[in-house]
């Protein structure tokens, strides 16, 4: 697969439309709302936002880098579960055999070839809904952060499920900002997860650019490209799926929060 790397090392992204079929697309959406339907939640809704560091002491987002966890939107007390979800994460791609099969296709391979891992190996995986009208934030953040390799590695590859656009909160990015240093880094102490701050250097004046995204589109995110999403107060959805992959050949730091005992990671194959 050819994909324009002065492109990526120049601005920290790639925006490829038409990337994933849409058999693909829907496939992916009607079995996460399979999920959903069989999910219950029980008395405790996990309530998961990247602003609220209170999720940090919940043992249920912790394991889930190793299971399918379902995670609420701050605004939906009371809602009924299938408009409430903010995502379901962190190893569908490899717990579910419909997103293990999509995610692991030969083009999604080629293309992580194509942006330079070597030893590819798919570590994260969200179906994320943005949910009409409450669908949160997602501040402005480095994907290393909270996938942290030495040296870096961590790329994301997210796709539009619907169209995405400026009202339903599609991807906003700094662009060339890749190039500047990690500033932070939520790690796991004795005393829960902690967000360090390593570079107190504030993000580059760059004028941030909307990723408008129809149903389709691959986004490849450099690890370090600052990224943000803001809020969806749009009476439509605006799902994504979101594949984060790291190099095999840099070492996994050991106290990142997502952490695999009882489940290896696998590249593509
Ligand atoms: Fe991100």
């Amino acid at each position: 697969m050819k994909v324009d790397l002065d492109a990526y090392d120049r601005d920290g992204f790639l925006v490829l439309r038409d990337f994933l079929p849409s058999a693909d697309c829907d496939a992916l959406q009607a079995r996460a709302a399979e999920l959903v339907a069989g999910f219950d939640p029980g008395p405790a809704r996990t309530v998961f936002s990247t602003r609220d560091q209170g999720h940090a002491r919940d043992a249920y987002f912790l394991g889930s880098g190793g299971a399918v966890g379902f995670f609420f939107e701050e605004a939906a007390a009371g809602q009924p579960v299938a408009v409430a979800l903010n995502k379901i994460g962190h190893a569908l791609h490899d717990l579910d055999p419909v997103f293990d099969r999509i995610s692991r296709q030969s083009r999604l391979a080629g293309l992580a070839a194509a942006v330079g891992l070597q030893q590819p190996l798919l570590l994260q995986s969200m179906y994320l809904f943005k949910q009409p009208h409450i669908g949160g934030e997602v501040g402005w953040h480095q994907d290393a952060t909270y996938l942290y390799t030495r040296p870096s590695s961590v790329t994301g590859f997210w796709i539009a499920l619907d169209d995405a656009d400026r009202d339903n909160g599609c991807l906003m990015v700094l662009p060339g900002g890749h190039r500047g240093t990690l500033r932070k880094r939520f790690r796991r102490a004795v005393a829960g997860m902690v967000l360090d701050t390593l570079d107190e250097t504030s993000w580059p004046a760059i004028t941030p650019v909307a990723l408008e995204a129809p149903r389709g589109t691959l986004v490849v995110l450099h690890g370090l490209l600052p990224h943000a999403s803001a809020a969806n107060r749009s009476a439509r959805p605006r799902h994504a799926y979101a594949l984060h992959l790291i190099d095999g050949r840099a070492e996994y730091a050991a106290d990142n929060w997502l952490q695999r005992p009882h489940l290896p990671l696998r590249g593509f194959s």
